[in-house]
């Protein structure tokens, strides 16, 4: 089977950027021609065209911008053990919605994935599931307790591409010493969920007057920075690749620019909501503004966005936290932390773009090349690759409406926002997982 994506501008960040017709030949991309040497679906192919063509289905492209699989490195697929929030199926799939072809799962499941037959069976379900493909990501510690290991290298024979204990912090520094110097060995990054428990103190939003004005208890920008800064001097020590999940204020991102420029080997990620909300934005005790780290200061927000224009954030990943009806209706203090992500990534983000403070080119940067950079994957638009790939249109206004999300879960702070360009083709090793041209 071939696909030929017509006429969309090709953008491939730091080697691309113009308009291209593109073949994909079974699981691979097999040529990438002038617009002026593809030929319609029904002529039979010569020169530049590879050999045997069966049928071809065409994609007219012409006003859409086609980029390398948009990768969204963290996410919380909820299976095995709580499949009423997601499951790998609904996730993967809301994930090819939202323009995704590639999610890292993390591994706070029940079981925790901190073992091979964890991650193999979560890449066995992905595998059945027609979405995006899963790059699993392994727990540090066993059972995310903090105490022991986890089998790293047994998970990494499995197909693990990264550890974390995210949703906690690695508390003993001892303990993430061995972890980064063990996964240094192995060549993978240690994903940090940067978080001092003993800072936090049960807080459930930003400490600040919004918080004050609430009556909830807050907490502060510190207790993020202080586990960013002991993990950039680890790093240090070790030389090992940490890459901080989820940033959301100012300090951190003055500490993790500042340690680049000392040549430390840290990279980061920030969220969407970290830049397009606050705290003052949470109101009436409305639970799907609560996530960890919690909406920061306006400051912060701003903060964010000179992190991402200057390089400092070098990627932008949802950290999509499904959860029950149930488990967000509750008192603000008791609610469970999180929101989802998949289905609204891309259109916050392309609002970053039509508001000036990024090019496209740096949001793809942001949302495809170095997510797999991080990984280490090659997902270049060239010959040979695997077709991963989504088309995007820059224009089209969507109202976010939880209503029509394929996730199980509806926990978005986002609804009712009008936003613009989305996701409007996903393709998974030369295979459309999603496709809204035809619907
Ligand atoms: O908001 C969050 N939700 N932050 C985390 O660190 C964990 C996540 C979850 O698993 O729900
Ligand atoms: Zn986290
Ligand atoms: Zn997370």
């Amino acid at each position: 089977m071939q696909i030929l994506i017509k006429g969309a501008r090709v953008l491939d960040p730091g080697s691309m950027d113009e308009k291209k017709d593109v073949l994909i030949d079974g699981e691979q991309i097999a040529a990438i021609l002038d617009p002026s040497d593809a030929l319609p679906s029904d002529s039979v192919p010569s020169g530049a065209m590879p050999e045997h063509t069966g049928d071809m289905q065409v994609i007219d492209a012409a006003g859409l911008v086609l980029v390398p699989g948009l990768m969204d490195i963290h996410v919380h697929l909820r299976e095995p053990g709580h499949e009423y929030k997601e499951t790998i199926a609904s996730g993967l799939a809301a994930a090819a919605k939202g323009g995704f072809t590639a999610v890292c799962a993390m591994p706070n499941t029940m079981p925790v994935n901190d073992n091979a037959q964890v991650t193999t069976f979560i890449l066995e379900k992905a595998r059945l599931a027609k979405g995006a493909k899963v790059y699993p990501v392994g727990a540090v510690s066993k059972g995310s307790a903090g105490s022991n290991l986890a089998e790293i290298q047994d998970m990494q024979q499995a197909g693990i591409k990264a550890v974390t204990d995210d949703g906690l912090p690695v508390v003993n520094a001892q303990l993430m010493r061995r972890a980064l110097e063990y996964c240094n060995g192995l060549s993978i990054p240690v994903f940090v969920h940067a978080e001092e428990l003993s800072l936090v103190n049960s807080g459930a939003m930003n400490e600040g007057p919004a918080a004050t004005f609430w009556g909830i208890k807050g907490i502060p920008n510190a207790a993020e920075t202080v586990m960013v800064a002991r993990d950039i001097l680890l790093s240090q020590l070790t030389g090992a690749h940490v890459h901080f999940c989820h940033i959301s204020c100012k300090e951190s991102i003055a500490a993790i620019r500042s340690a680049k420029q000392q040549g430390i080997r840290v990279t980061c990620e920030t969220a969407p909501h970290y830049f397009t909300l606050i705290d003052e934005d949470v109101k009436d005790y409305d639970t799907n503004f609560k996530m960890n780290p919690p909406l920061r200061s306006n400051e912060d927000r701003e903060a964010v966005i000179q992190g991402l224009a200057d390089g400092t954030i070098d990627a932008i990943a949802s950290d999509h936290a499904p959860h029950s009806k149930e488990e967000k209706d509750l008192e603000f203090d008791q609610a469970a932390f999180g929101i989802v992500g998949l289905e609204t990534s891309l259109p916050l983000s392309l609002q970053l773009v039509h508001g000036g403070a990024l090019t496209l080119e740096e949001l793809i940067r942001k949302m495809a090349k170095n997510p797999a950079q991080i990984l280490g994957i090659n997902n270049d638009i060239i010959p040979g690759n695997r077709a991963d790939l989504t088309l995007i249109d820059l224009n089209q206004k969507t109202i976010i409406d939880p209503a029509l999300f394929v996730s199980k879960s509806r926990n978005t702070p986002f609804a009712g926002m009008v936003v613009q360009g989305r996701a409007v083709c996903t393709m998974v090793d030369g295979k459309i997982v999603f496709n809204a041209l035809t619907d």
